[in-house]
């Protein structure tokens, strides 16, 4: 049975102060659906979301990763590094990252084979821009990207695989894929997982999708097949909106 889940990406928003006082607000709400809850501070608050939530049902993730195990990477973060503060999954190929910090699908397989080494636990982010859909491109684009980041993993790896599909074009801008675009996408990852590793691997891996996922968008995109949840931007950054999420299943 593969795991619901509803991720927060919190993205580069919110100090202490803000981290705290939303972890707060967070730990006041109820969860009533069987989704594993998730949220992505800044790595500046890590630590402390960690610990405030420690006794909690919510996991801490990490928004991204250095593929080095330390040295010389002024600015960065090691897998090492995220498990000493107590964080066990990390964000990995989010499409801003992609877009403003040039990460391509080899470096983000050396990222992947990084956290994978470490025993975390990795949400692979892909999806294909407005151009490529109005093209009608979009399935050989996200295809490229999950082949060209994950196929070389062996099937065992997949349990430690969390896949994201995010739509370049509904990322925060409100224009959400409709509920049927993102099973049709979600089915023909799926099935280009089955095609690689076979059938029971491609029905374990749970598959998120993100891009301006709402509370009033949310049950319906989550009802259907082949969709396993959510990866939620905006939203997760009011407590009441990200559960309206999480309980939408
Ligand atoms: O990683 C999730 C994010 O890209 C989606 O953002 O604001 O469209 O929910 P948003």
């Amino acid at each position: 049975m593969r795991k619901h889940i509803v991720a927060g990406n919190w993205k580069m928003n919110n100090g202490l102060s803000q981290t705290q006082s939303l972890i707060t607000d967070l730990k006041n709400q109820t969860k009533s659906s069987d989704a594993e809850v998730m949220i992505a501070p800044s790595f500046t608050n890590l630590w402390s979301a960690f610990e405030s939530l420690r006794k909690s049902d919510i996991e801490v993730i990490a928004q991204n990763m250095h593929f080095a195990e330390d040295g010389a990477y002024t600015g960065e973060v090691s897998a090492g590094m995220l498990k000493s503060v107590g964080v066990k999954t990390v964000i990995l190929g989010h499409s801003e990252r992609r877009e403003y910090f040039n990460e391509t699908d080899e470096l983000l397989a050396k990222k992947v084979d990084a956290a994978l080494a470490k025993g975390m636990r990795v949400i692979f982010c892909f999806g294909e821009e407005l151009a490529d859909r109005k093209a009608g491109n979009e399935e050989n684009i996200v295809g490229n990207q999950i082949k060209n980041a994950l196929f070389h993993l062996e099937a065992t790896a997949f349990k430690d695989i969390v896949l994201a599909y995010e739509p370049v074009w509904a990322i925060g801008t409100g224009e959400t894929a409709t509920p049927e675009q993102a099973q049709d996408m979600h089915a023909f990852i799926r099935k280009t997982l089955a095609n690689k590793y076979g059938a029971d691997v491609a029905d374990s891996v749970s598959i998120l999708y993100g891009g301006s996922v709402k509370p009033a968008n949310a049950e319906e995109i989550f009802s259907k097949p082949d969709v396993d949840g959510g990866l939620i931007g905006g939203a997760s950054l009011k407590a009441e909106d990200f559960f309206a999420i999480v309980n939408a299943f």
